[in-house]
């Protein structure tokens, strides 16, 4: 297997809004994050992967970009970008930006010439059908809710848009378009930036005939089985790969590919044609959701998790690459997801957190989850700011949905849940801010916060720490071939990790309860040696034994 340091490296995601603000005007901001460098290389990490940071009139966090070549006034200057990366490459941690080619801010330049007249030269930079106002080209709807089409008045054509309206789709066949992109990608790369994460990447190659949607497809939106992962996407990322990263083969790029499968993952990673480094997948997060759709919820047991699992590491292996994570800004906190948020919060945050580090692909931290940060208990709609959330919800309300049920649903799965600030101490606003927080701040932040954790040696930082340290120390865990152990049970999750003659066994006990081990009788366990576990009496004693609520533990076997 090939070796790069973007496979060998942890991942921590940072929501600039949220992490720390520095000026006290409720958003964090660049200097906050220069500010915390300390903790952040405490912590271990290899690469800070910073949520868009570019101008932005914010109708989604910064994901609508009207300049992709100045930073957003909330976070600072262009000065404050280079003192923050030159400051994390001094600790020898890498950047990578999140950069958003699908489409821009309505507010960005290029469509408000575009939107001027049918034949202005930017016109073609987006993409605009005839119609009648009310009656859009196709049956198409926004990640956001509604018709992923919008009139506008002054041409009388509709433009489209997958998620926001004040989200344009860029028109990507357009060659003039491509070529800008790559100009400003470029001047990225020469600022000393590391690499992008590509938000909605598999979207860029969309039908031109733009059919109906099939209601059928299940998903996240009406027509996406038109646009998501289409074979000839593939050609504009072979384009974007050699016009751009060839040149600067020591970056890295992570592509979020919604609804992706092991085949689309390997077709965009591991084929010779260069496109991307490491994809950003779903298939497994979205186990608690009905034919991944976003606003549901359904119960899943643990052998379906592991069946996932195992289709995932088999058909990656020596093929393609991807991310490992729980969670994300998109995502709601794994502690509350997947595992327990009151009774077993320590057990079952480490638990999660040593199956992500033991898997194949790199595994992402999303600031918060290495204190355990939790889902905040919003009761009011009024405190949610997300728009997909606040549009979800404005649309239940039109069609007269059981609210209740909405506001459940919401506090289950809305994208805010992992958005509120990070806890840094027991102080005012969790010491995010001395102003007014832009989101709330969970009020359990006086028993989780970055400040006792840091003080407290066993904590879940520190066990995070640990972990970082043992998936560099044991590169089978990044690389070994993955074998799926003890299948049909339905409390234990167990495997091996084979590379190099070395073999290590992860068990975790996925359940609340004291569990039964009945280990098969080939493993060899007299000599084994226990690599981490998150229960401190563990030494070598496992055998058939008991195993406690959410432990987990990893032994390296040695062979007979
Ligand atoms: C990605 C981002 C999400 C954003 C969307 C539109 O999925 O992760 O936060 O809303 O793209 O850019
Ligand atoms: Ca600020």
């Amino acid at each position: 297997m090939n070796r790069f340091w973007w496979k060998e490296s942890v991942v921590y995601q940072i929501y600039p809004k949220s992490f720390y603000d520095s000026n006290g005007d409720g958003i964090g901001d660049l200097q906050g994050i220069i500010a915390q460098i300390p903790y952040i290389d405490k912590l271990g990490v290899d690469i800070v992967w910073l949520n868009p940071i570019f101008q932005s009139p914010n109708d989604d966090n910064g994901y609508d970009i009207s300049d992709y070549q100045a930073i957003d006034s909330d976070y600072g200057t262009m000065a404050d970008f280079t003192e923050l990366l030159d400051k994390l490459h001094e600790k020898n941690i890498r950047l990578v930006l999140d950069m958003v080619l699908n489409h821009t801010s309505d507010e960005h330049p290029w469509f408000q010439q575009a939107r001027r007249s049918v034949d202005n030269p930017y016109r073609d930079f987006y993409i605009w059908k005839s119609g009648k106002e009310g009656n859009p080209p196709n049956n198409w709807t926004s990640f956001f809710g509604k018709s992923a089409w919008k009139y506008d008045e002054l041409t009388q054509q509709f433009y489209l848009h997958i998620f926001s309206q004040k989200m344009p789709d860029l028109n990507w066949e357009n060659p003039r378009l491509r070529e800008k992109i790559y100009a400003m990608l470029r001047w990225w790369l020469e600022q000393g930036v590391d690499g992008f994460r590509l938000d909605s990447i598999g979207f860029l190659w969309k039908d031109p005939s733009f059919p109906d949607g099939s209601t059928e497809c299940g998903g996240h939106a009406l027509g996406e089985e038109h646009y998501v992962n289409q074979p000839k996407v593939h050609t504009y990322l072979q384009e974007l790969h050699e016009e751009v990263f060839a040149r600067y083969p020591d970056r890295v790029t992570m592509g979020e590919l919604f609804m992706s499968t092991p085949q689309d993952v390997i077709s965009f990673t591991g084929s010779t044609k260069k496109e991307i480094d490491l994809a950003i997948y779903f298939d497994i997060l979205h186990i608690d959701m009905e034919n991944h759709v976003w606003w549901s919820q359904r119960n899943w047991s643990l052998k379906e998790l592991k069946k996932k699992v195992n289709t995932w590491q088999q058909s990656l292996h020596e093929l393609g690459w991807c991310c490992q994570h729980f969670n994300s800004h998109d995502q709601p906190r794994s502690v509350s997801r997947f595992g327990d948020d009151k009774k077993y919060w320590y057990e079952s945050a480490s638990m999660l957190a040593v199956f992500l580090f033991t898997l194949e692909g790199t595994p992402f931290i999303f600031q918060g989850e290495e204190i355990g940060m939790t889902n905040p208990p919003f009761s009011a709609i009024e405190q949610y700011r997300d728009i997909n959330t606040l549009n979800f919800y404005l649309e239940a309300k039109e069609k007269g949905r059981d609210l209740n049920q909405i506001m459940e649903l919401i506090r289950f799965r809305s994208r805010d849940n992992s958005r509120t600030p990070l806890q840094w101490n027991h102080n005012l606003n969790a010491g995010f801010t001395s102003g007014q927080p832009w989101l709330e701040v969970n009020p359990d932040y006086l028993k989780i916060n970055v400040d006792s954790q840091l003080k407290q040696k066993n904590s879940l930082f520190h066990f995070y720490r640990q972990l970082i340290l043992v998936r560099k120390k044991h590169p089978a865990l990044i690389y070994g071939s993955y074998v799926m152990i003890m299948e049909e049970d339905e409390e234990i999750f167990a495997y091996l990790r084979n590379w190099e003659n070395k073999k290590y066994l992860v068990i975790l006990n996925y359940s609340p309860y004291n569990t039964e081990l009945k280990l098969p009788d080939f493993l060899n366990w007299e000599t084994s040696e226990l690599v981490i576990s998150n229960y401190s009496f563990r030494q070598k004693d496992l055998f058939n034994n008991q195993l406690q609520p959410y432990e987990a533990c990893v032994y390296l076997l040695k062979e007979n």
